[in-house]
């Protein structure tokens, strides 16, 4: 017999944030179709033209900066406050709408749009409303400022802990994630073999489709809101 509060693993991914208009990579005009990630996100893009790079975080930043949570966070929230078995929210996110839907102790698995690191001494720092090559780190004083976020070819934040969740997990719920980026494509993988229930709300069938024994398939700001009522009403 199923316990009847399961500790919930939750990834989210760009989708439950495309309907606070801050788009997606890989759908039909995603970033990815517009921009080479091999310019853009990877350390070796940032060395061949750090101010390019820069512009680009710079001109993402603005945009999350003046997003607003939608009703897919907001349920999200209400579901951590309220779920007995406790909540582990990850995310492949770099905004902060979870945060400002209400959510806590959020798991940024690829960082933040929000902090700036240092890529000579590693230390991070709230990210200045832009970014300039030439920045100094507050630290080491080296002109060697970043954004926070984890490129390709980097290893993503917290993975001890997350590893632990999902081994933990009573049923894992993976969210607006089209599952081609790895690690996190393999999580619903692996939460099911260590013994949990795993369920997708996206807006179509992702590329992980075959790792989920439930799917439910339509916009976040409605499916997610839906599926939160169908735990807790
Ligand atoms: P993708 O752009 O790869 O996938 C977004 C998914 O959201 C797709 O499966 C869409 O069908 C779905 N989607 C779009 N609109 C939606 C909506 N309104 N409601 C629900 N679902 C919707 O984004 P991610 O999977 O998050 O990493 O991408 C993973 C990583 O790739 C990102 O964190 C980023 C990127 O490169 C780094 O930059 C390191």
């Amino acid at each position: 017999m199923s316990k009847p509060n399961p500790h919930i693993v939750i990834l989210t991914g760009a989708g439950i944030s495309a309907e606070s208009g801050l788009g997606t990579f890989r759908d039909v005009g995603g970033l990815w179709s517009r921009y080479d990630w091999r310019d853009l996100a990877t350390p070796e893009g940032f060395a061949r033209d750090p101010g390019f790079v820069l512009a680009f975080y710079n001109w993402r930043r603005e945009r999350v900066r003046a997003a607003r949570p939608n009703p897919a966070h907001v349920a999200l929230a209400r579901l951590q406050r309220h779920w007995r078995g406790g909540v582990t929210l990850i995310t492949q996110n770099v905004d902060d709408l979870h945060e400002e839907a209400g959510s806590e102790d959020v798991i940024h698995m690829h960082g933040t749009h929000l902090r700036a690191l240092c890529a000579a001494c590693g230390h991070r720092w709230p990210a200045p409303e832009t970014m300039a090559a030439s920045d100094p780190c507050p630290a080491c004083a080296r002109p060697a400022t970043r954004p926070d976020v984890v490129w390709f070819g980097e290893t993503p934040y917290h993975m001890d802990r997350i590893g632990r969740a999902l081994t933990g997990a009573g049923l894992f719920v993976s969210i607006g994630t089209s599952g081609t980026v790895y690690p996190a494509a393999g999580f619903a993988a692996a939460a099911r073999q260590a013994g949990a229930r795993t369920c997708e709300l996206n807006l179509e069938p992702s590329e992980n489709a075959g790792h989920f024994d439930e799917a439910r398939h339509g916009p976040a700001s409605r499916v997610v809101p839906d599926w939160v009522a169908s735990l807790l009403d």
